[in-house]
């Protein structure tokens, strides 16, 4: 990531943080609503007994919403910022937060799956999310999910990115043949799963549909 859009998000989240401290307003989320998104992301499949990674963790509350003792998930979260990967990991018993920056990092292990909850909302850019879902693609085994703030809003909050359901769906068929995209939860946002396991009975259907 270039220094000036690194500095530019560290600071951004950072200013939030002084104002709310640990709360979702501190994430850019001023209205929380989290648990819905975290549900709808974690339908993408049944994720018990897998590795998940989450990129752009926050205070890693996906974690909690997930309840990954229960279900036997071996979770690891990273971040850009420091001070949430502090609290994160003041605040979790279970589960590995890192200071990360999903851009440069190379993992030495796959996951099953990879979540991006929140972390385009400040980079309004088509060729960081491809480069992105590339990038969560080679590292997960079973696929993906990501959301977005919608282009289908009637106001945008100055310095947020907001993306075209129909032009991230084009990006995700071109990585994957099997993708969903969820415009159905929030009314300004949006999610796409995108699965790696694309196998075609002799019926032509996908082989979770047989
Ligand atoms: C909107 S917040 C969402 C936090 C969390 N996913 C949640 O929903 O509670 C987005 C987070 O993504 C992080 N982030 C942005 N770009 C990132 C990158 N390239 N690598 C890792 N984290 C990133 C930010 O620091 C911020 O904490």
């Amino acid at each position: 990531m270039k220094k000036e859009i690194h500095d530019a998000i560290y600071n951004h989240y950072t200013e939030l943080f002084q104002n709310h401290g640990k709360k979702p307003a501190s994430l850019g989320w001023p209205k929380g609503r989290q648990d819905i998104r975290f549900k709808v992301m974690s339908e993408i499949a049944n994720i018990k007994n897998s590795k998940i990674l989450d990129i752009g963790c926050g205070f890693g509350d996906f974690l909690t919403y997930l309840n990954v003792k229960k279900r036997n998930i071996e979770y690891t979260g990273i971040d850009i910022n420091p001070i949430f990967i502090k609290i994160a990991k003041s605040i979790h018993s279970s589960g590995s937060f890192q200071k990360r920056d999903i851009e440069i990092t190379k993992f030495s292990k796959k996951f099953d799956w990879s979540f991006a909850i929140g972390t385009t909302n400040m980079k309004g850019n088509y060729d960081y999310v491809e480069n992105l879902m590339t990038e969560m693609l080679k590292i997960s085994k079973k696929g993906i999910a990501m959301d977005f703030m919608s282009s289908y809003v009637d106001f945008k909050r100055k310095g947020s990115s907001h993306f075209s359901p129909e032009k991230i769906f084009k990006i995700a068929k071109k990585l994957s043949k099997r993708v969903s995209i969820r415009h159905d939860y929030l009314p300004f946002e949006f999610c796409v799963y995108v699965y790696k396991d694309s196998v075609l009975t002799k019926n032509q259907t996908f082989k979770d549909f047989k």
